[in-house]
């Protein structure tokens, strides 16, 4: 992240707009990065989804604007039997129309076909980096992307190992892994998966994926809390309200049926995307933006979440199943009748939870969160609303239509930052009406900005960890949401449905209309 991470929006200021009317002109920021260290990417799973539809697109953006290492090569592994011009072709479909520097690393892809739990692949795998090595000069660096199914990260991580892929090769200076979500299903096999990392990589050297991280706007909350005068003073339970975190998704679970079956909201969204974007809301500044400061800063705050017990979840949680209806005036399916989704499933696809932080800065500001498939639009967003003034001199009646003062850190789509607060309606009587002070990303910085993949896997190749989630954040957000799983886990407990297309269950409503608070509107 060092130079086109949060410093990018620093950049941005160079080209600062002369007046509001006119747009700074930005570069795509990973033009100006510079190459990291020649390296082969190596990914495990090469024939799957996620390779497809981001990692081979990441790369080939990353090619485009002249960001890849030089020389650089990409190796696939999969059990899927293809040879290297089988791969070089998914490799040079993915990149699109693609730039002459993409089809040239594309061209030049090698792919292993092989078992992981044989140490055949390994060999074979091993072979093939001693020979880019030989005749590219990768010079014996090497990252390794985890893109399997999560049963087999500790097996890979094994098999590396066992072959002396865990050190780089002759002459070398760093053997990376990096590691996609989910991390475990619980506390406890996410602890187990660490200690399997752990016997093969250093902790300095595994990298965490949360694609969250990697997203322009989640990154800005810092950029907003900590480059501005105006806002960190009212960041606190002197000022705020109530903190209200919402992850809407308008799909449904797509052909993943299987894998959110043994997944659900909460550990597919709330562990990892919903416990990220809250630290970097409610955490305290850290002494420096780097990847200690800010990882540290996290974990303090991840550490001040009340972790709730098990009895209490059913006052403080509501989870949620999707049921038949419309979205975006498309008739939609229940997730009970989704492929490969058993036709009595208990899974989640809501969960609304209130959650409490336990230190000076917000003891007894209640934080909301939510997220939901098939809702009626896509949002992600925070929001901080704010106490009303201690006295109101307006009636009540000129007042109907004031909404108490609020932050809004729009993450997608639309990406911005609104300011709403009560403004006089023009005319005889004093009516007062909220208003919105809008900061649009596109309309400031209308130059490309990179995909959350790009960022995440430049920053890699850089060897720059901070957007990285550290061992200790992942187990003190499991920590935190165990008890919901361990609940729900249990007969009887319960299941709401909403219909697909509508803000979720009725009880999610009650649980803010309980504290006499609702939801906002995204
Ligand atoms: C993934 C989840 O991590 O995030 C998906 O597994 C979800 O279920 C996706 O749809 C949402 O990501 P984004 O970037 O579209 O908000």
């Amino acid at each position: 992240m060092t130079a086109g991470g949060v410093l990018g929006s620093v950049d941005a200021l160079d080209a600062a707009p002369a007046s509001a009317d006119e747009p700074a002109q930005v570069r795509h920021e990973l033009d100006r990065v510079g190459r990291p260290p020649a390296q082969t990417l190596v990914v495990f799973g090469a024939s799957g989804d996620l390779t497809a539809r981001k990692l081979l697109p990441a790369l080939a953006a990353l090619a485009e604007h002249g960001a890849l290492p030089d020389p650089f090569a990409v190796v696939g592994v999969a059990r899927t039997g293809w040879t290297d011009d089988e791969f070089r072709r998914v490799a040079a479909r993915a990149g699109g129309d693609g730039s002459p520097a993409w089809r040239q690393v594309a061209e030049r892809a090698r792919y292993v076909s092989g078992d992981y739990g044989h140490p055949d692949t390994f060999t074979a795998l091993k072979a093939v980096l001693d020979d880019l090595d030989r005749t590219l000069g990768t010079a014996g660096n090497r990252v390794f992307y985890l893109a399997t199914v999560p049963s087999l990260f500790g097996v890979v991580a094994e098999a590396l190992a066992a072959h002396g892929c865990n050190k780089p090769g002759p002459g070398g200076r760093f053997a990376r892994l990096v590691v996609e979500k989910p991390y475990g299903q619980d506390l406890d096999s996410a602890v187990a998966l660490d200690e399997d990392l752990h016997g093969a990589f250093d902790e300095s050297s595994i990298y965490r994926i949360d694609h969250y991280m990697g997203k322009e706007t989640v990154q800005n909350l810092l950029a907003l809390r900590f480059a501005n005068a105006v806002f960190e003073p009212v960041w606190n339970r002197r000022y705020v309200d109530n903190v209200q975190i919402t992850v809407a998704e308008e799909l449904g679970v797509e052909h993943r049926g299987g894998f959110y079956e043994r997944a659900g909201a909460l550990r597919d969204i709330v562990q990892n995307h919903v416990m990220q974007v809250l630290a970097l809301t409610l955490m305290e500044p850290p002494t420096v933006v780097d990847a200690q400061g800010i990882r540290d800063e996290k974990v303090k705050l991840l550490r001040a979440v009340v972790v709730p017990d098990v009895e209490d979840v059913t006052g403080i949680a509501v989870r949620g199943q999707y049921t038949a209806g419309a979205v975006a005036g498309e008739t939609a399916p229940g997730y009970r009748q989704e492929a490969d989704v058993s036709p009595e499933s208990t899974t989640e696809t809501y969960v609304a939870m209130k959650l409490a932080v336990d230190n000076w800065r917000w003891a007894g500001v209640p934080v909301y969160i939510r997220t939901g498939k098939r809702l009626p639009k896509r949002a992600t967003e925070v929001a901080l609303e704010f106490h009303r003034v201690p006295h109101l001199a307006f009636g009540q009646r000129e007042a109907r239509e004031l909404r108490p003062n609020s932050i809004l850190v729009r993450i997608q789509p639309e990406e911005g930052v609104c300011l709403s607060f009560g403004a006089k309606v023009p005319g005889e009587a004093f009516r007062l009406r909220s208003v919105g002070m809008d900061f649009s990303y596109a309309r400031a910085f209308p130059g490309p900005t990179a995909d959350a993949y790009e960022r995440l896997l430049h920053d890699v190749m850089i060897g720059d960890p901070t957007l990285f989630i550290r061992t200790d954040e992942v187990e003190q957000a499991w920590k935190i949401v165990d008890p919901l799983l361990s609940a729900w886990g249990q007969d009887g407990s319960p299941l709401s449905f909403y219909p697909a297309g509508s803000w979720g269950p009725h009880e999610a409503d009650l649980l803010l209309a309980r504290d006499l608070r609702q939801w906002r509107d995204p």
